[in-house]
């Protein structure tokens, strides 16, 4: 992966803070929003902001955060939002968010969409895309149930579609890749519960104020990222 200062796209065009890019990938477990997150900031030079990722690293430092979300992550519920979103406002303070963002499986709720509408006013910015990768049950429960994860970098694998290069070894840092303790089947059942009851009503959310682009998540992920790119293209 190829990593360019914060604003600065792969054209080399460095971006003010009043066309800062701020973006959500919103889809159900398994969608392919950290695959494609991956790829959006190495293409647009925006930090990805992954609340899964940066829980799961305070539960693996064993943190109070951590602590106080392993288990509702390991049954597949939501962390409490008044948590999630001190967490995206800290992460909003560092400087490298200054110009642009991609929230990865945030916001989850509608009073954490609300939280960050408060926050990204207070900031001066507005969103520029909401992007739902759509995909069906079946495909969702296949894709987390043959995915390892990294531990160290967070780079996603999966059994058959993406394969790592050495067995069981990450490419990029040839650590032993991981199964997420929340991808047995039982527990991706109930994400996708949580995803319809709580989540799903975000994409209405911003339908209405015409900010919500819909990709088919089923494709390939370049295929994917091209339609993706496209959305984020046409809003800038
Ligand atoms: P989080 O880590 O956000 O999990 P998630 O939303 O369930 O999403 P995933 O990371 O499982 O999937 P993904 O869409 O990123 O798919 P991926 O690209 O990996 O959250 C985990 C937990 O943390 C939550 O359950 C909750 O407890 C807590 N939490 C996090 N944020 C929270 C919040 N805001 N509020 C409250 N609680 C919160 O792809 C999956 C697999 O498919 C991989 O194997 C990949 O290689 C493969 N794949 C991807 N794209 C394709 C493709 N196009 N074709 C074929 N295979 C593909």
């Amino acid at each position: 992966m190829t990593f360019h200062a914060a604003g600065e796209s792969t054209d080399g065009e460095t971006r003010g803070p009043e066309r800062a890019l701020a973006l959500i990938l919103l889809g159900p477990p398994g969608a392919g929003k950290g695959t494609q997150a991956r790829q959006l900031v190495d293409r647009y030079g925006i930090p990805q902001i992954s609340t899964g990722d940066m829980l799961r690293e305070a539960v693996a430092q064993g943190t109070p955060l951590g602590k106080q979300a392993q288990g509702c992550m390991d049954r597949g519920e939501l962390v409490a939002d008044d948590v999630i979103i001190g967490l995206v406002g800290e992460r909003l303070e560092r400087d490298d968010a200054r110009q642009g963002f991609l929230f990865d499986g945030f916001p989850r709720t509608i009073p954490q969409a609300e939280a960050l509408d408060g926050l990204l006013s207070k900031m001066g910015r507005r969103l520029t895309r909401v992007v739902l990768l759509e995909v069906p049950a079946e495909v969702v429960v296949e894709r987390n149930s043959a995915r390892r994860s990294c531990p160290q970098c967070q780079e996603t694998y999966h059994l058959l579609n993406r394969p790592p290069a050495r067995d069981c070894l990450c490419d990029r840092c040839g650590v032993e890749l991981v199964q997420r303790p929340d991808d047995h089947e039982d527990v991706i059942r109930n994400r996708m519960t949580v995803y319809g009851v709580q989540t799903s009503p975000l994409a209405e959310y911003y339908r209405r104020r015409g900010l919500l682009s819909e990709v088919d998540g089923q494709r390939a992920v370049d295929v994917v990222f091209g339609d993706v790119t496209q959305a984020v293209d046409a809003a800038q």
